[in-house]
């Protein structure tokens, strides 16, 4: 019923005006989606990501792999928005226990409060801001001898990519940061600043596969870049006969090479994977998505040298990839692969 003589109680708003028909800047997509929860379903629809938010990557096949119970400890070591964490709890609880690892201060917080907001106590539920390199102390500072599951889905979040502030971001313009966690090491920019040209190509060529390390690296390392578009801007400049496709292509590989380097984050995998069967229980099962050769390469590595050593019973002979329908509905998940393995008991 309406009462046309009583005051509209919820204000008119007008809706945002942008110099176009969707907003563009970061801050405006991320009032309008705060507003608009409409906005959410239209957006993952036309196959994007809605900003602030991340998809989680082979959802089915992951749980398939990892194959959760009710009761069993899970391990969840790359948290992001708890999108993969969320669908293991939903089926090891009542009874299980998950351990979400993120070395992001600024993502992890939000999450937690996401997974409390739903009702998931601290039994159910602990959030660890630590590298996953440190698995082992966490399940010892739990007193726990190792989990049924482990998952591991590597990178950034799109909550990361996707905020120009964080400086990962090869389209929006930010200070050349890419930390993980801001509050450790330097930022990109402060390592470019330093690195002799040498290391520099050595960087690119090992990290991402970069054809044209050599004359990049001449014309990137020692110079002072602040913003993410300053250094796309150089990178192009330094290959100008590339046609656009490869040019783009030789920024995502520049940002890449950094930021594996600013994270170092082939030693904390490199890590992480020599102490996963310590830290699986006999018969536990453990998934890694990568997103890069160099990291496939590793995991794949690993994997095989643990079935030969009776480390683990099985693993996966061939990697998964996400199906045609999932690659065209969440183009982030293109380039994944995924690898499993189980412990021997
Ligand atoms: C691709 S996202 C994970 C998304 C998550 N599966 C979901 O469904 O929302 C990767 C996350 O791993 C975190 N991360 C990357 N390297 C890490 C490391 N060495 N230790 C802990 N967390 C890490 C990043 O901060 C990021 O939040």
């Amino acid at each position: 019923m309406t009462d046309a003589a009583a005051p509209n109680p919820i204000p008119h708003q007008r809706r945002k005006r942008y110099a176009g028909k969707n907003p563009r800047r970061f801050e405006d997509k991320y009032k309008e989606l705060s507003r608009d929860p409409q906005t959410i379903a239209k957006v993952i629809a036309s196959g994007k990501t809605p900003v602030g938010t991340h998809r989680p990557i082979m959802v089915a096949e992951i749980l398939q792999v990892l194959a959760p119970r009710p009761g069993d400890l899970a391990a969840d070591c790359t948290l992001g928005y708890g999108g993969h964490a969320q669908e293991i709890l939903t089926i090891i609880l009542p009874g299980g226990k998950l351990l979400g690892l993120d070395t992001d201060p600024v993502e992890l917080p939000k999450t937690e409060a996401r997974l409390r907001a739903r009702g998931i106590d601290e039994k159910s539920f602990s959030a660890h801001r630590t590298n996953f390199a440190g698995l082992p102390q966490i399940l010892a500072a739990e007193n726990l001898a190792g989990a049924d599951l482990i998952l591991a889905d590597l990178g950034v979040s799109s909550m990361q990519i996707d905020d120009p502030a964080r400086g990962f971001s090869v389209k929006h313009n930010g200070p050349l940061d890419m930390r993980m966690n801001p509050q450790r090491s330097q930022s990109a920019a402060a390592l470019l600043q330093k690195i002799k040209p040498g290391a520099l190509e050595e960087m690119l060529a090992d990290f991402s596969d970069e054809p044209n390390a050599a004359t990049l690296a001449q014309r990137l390392a020692e110079k002072s870049f602040a913003t993410t578009l300053e250094l796309a801007a150089a990178a192009r400049a330094a290959l100008p006969r590339l046609g656009k496709e490869d040019s783009d292509l030789t920024v995502r590989r520049v940002f890449q090479a950094l930021r594996i380097a600013v994270n170092d984050e082939f030693s904390a995998l490199e890590t992480f994977l020599r102490n996963l069967p310590a830290c699986l229980k006999p018969g536990g099962r453990v998934a890694i998505l990568t997103f890069h050769s160099g990291e496939d390469r590793r995991v794949k590595k690993a994997f095989d040298a643990g079935f030969s050593d009776g480390s683990y019973s099985e693993i996966s002979r061939e990697v998964l990839r996400p199906s045609p329908e999932e690659q065209h509905s969440n183009p982030r998940s293109a380039p994944a692969k995924l690898r499993w393995a189980r412990r021997s008991n």
